[in-house]
């Protein structure tokens, strides 16, 4: 596979503030990459450095195979870019909003109005078409702004928080959208806070904090690194919670993790189905019956809450 995207040891400061820290990334031609991480990671100022928006202070780039500072007018012929805060004119209508930015990209104006068309149907955005932008529900800004970042159908796409502020149903279009972007072959880099919207879409992860990557790989392998599936249960009361607690141990010969308050027993289930039925029988017999059981896979969250804790010891 192409690396589209390629990024190794950049680093930049505001001042005494390091927002990217020896930040080097590789992303294959035709898949999604999240990058994630907490407010202030260095997300924004690494998508707007490979956007071209931003000067480096050091490291290198290279964007479709083209160098960022030798050739970004190359560079930007092949990206497109959805900033994190809304780009589009309020007093503009949505398809006024298209054709200017098609013909600032020097589309003649049948052109601009044919490609207007074709992203207001894509992005359902018809009926919308001629009210000013400024009327638009968040939603329809974030189509709108999608829209105009497809204007040229780039080959790779730097998404900063596409989803952000979206009801569920909103950001479950919106990446439906992105998804059949890379089905036809574009490359994205989308940052998020979302641990689901990376879950759902991220082919790769990179997790960033202090302008470094600290932790690479599929959602899966993410999610495997903190361990196997796990079993959970919640129980009626105090008394309950420490009886099921000693027939988990037993049940799955590991040491299970109690919450006295919330009245939870959870511990790996190193032979899954096998485990929680093993417990499940014992519980049984023993006259405990939960409120509540569940076998679960570790989820994003507990990889991010496991790295954090990490980089905080050894900061
Ligand atoms: N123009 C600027 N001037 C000074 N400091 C900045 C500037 N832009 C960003 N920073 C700082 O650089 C660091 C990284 O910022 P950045 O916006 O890249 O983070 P982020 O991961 O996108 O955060 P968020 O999740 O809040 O969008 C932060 O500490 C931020 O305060
Ligand atoms: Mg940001």
């Amino acid at each position: 596979m192409t690396a589209m995207i390629s990024a190794t040891d950049l680093r930049k400061t505001y001042g005494k503030k390091r927002a990217l820290d020896g930040f080097t990334l590789s992303v294959d031609e035709g898949t999604v990459c999240g990058l994630l991480g907490p407010n202030g990671a260095g997300k924004t100022t690494a998508v707007r450095i490979l956007a071209t928006l931003l000067k480096a202070d050091s490291g290198n780039a290279s964007i479709a195979g083209h160098d960022l500072t030798t050739d970004a007018g190359r560079v930007r012929a092949a990206i497109g870019f959805t900033g994190q805060f809304s780009a589009v004119d309020e007093i503009l209508t949505g398809r006024q909003n298209l054709d200017m930015f098609a013909r600032l990209y020097h589309l003649d104006r049948r052109q601009a109005r044919q490609r207007t068309d074709e992203l207001l149907d894509r992005f359902a955005l018809h009926d919308a078409a001629d009210r000013p932008a400024g009327g638009y529900s968040g939603g329809m800004r974030r189509r709108l702004d999608l829209a105009v970042s497809l204007i040229l159908a780039p080959r790779v796409l730097f998404l900063d928080e596409p989803t952000t502020g979206l009801d569920p149903r909103t950001r479950a279009e919106v990446w439906t959208d992105i998804r059949e972007l890379v089905s036809a072959g574009t490359t994205v880099l989308l940052t998020t806070q979302y641990l689901d919207e990376a879950d759902h879409l991220a082919d790769q992860i990179a997790v960033i904090d202090s302008g470094t990557i600290i932790a690479r790989g599929t959602p899966r392998e993410l999610k495997e690194s903190v361990g196997g599936d796990r079993i959970e249960l919640a129980l009626r009361d105090e008394e309950q919670t420490n009886a099921a607690a000693r027939i988990v141990a037993a049940a799955t010969g590991t040491d299970p993790g109690i919450d006295l308050h919330r009245r939870r027993v959870s511990a790996p289930a190193p032979e899954r189905f096998h485990s929680l039925s093993t417990t499940m029988r014992q519980l049984h017999e023993a006259g405990i019956d939960p409120e509540d059981v569940a076998l679960r896979q570790p989820t994003l969250d507990d990889v991010f809450i496991k790295l954090t804790d990490r980089e905080e010891k050894t900061a």
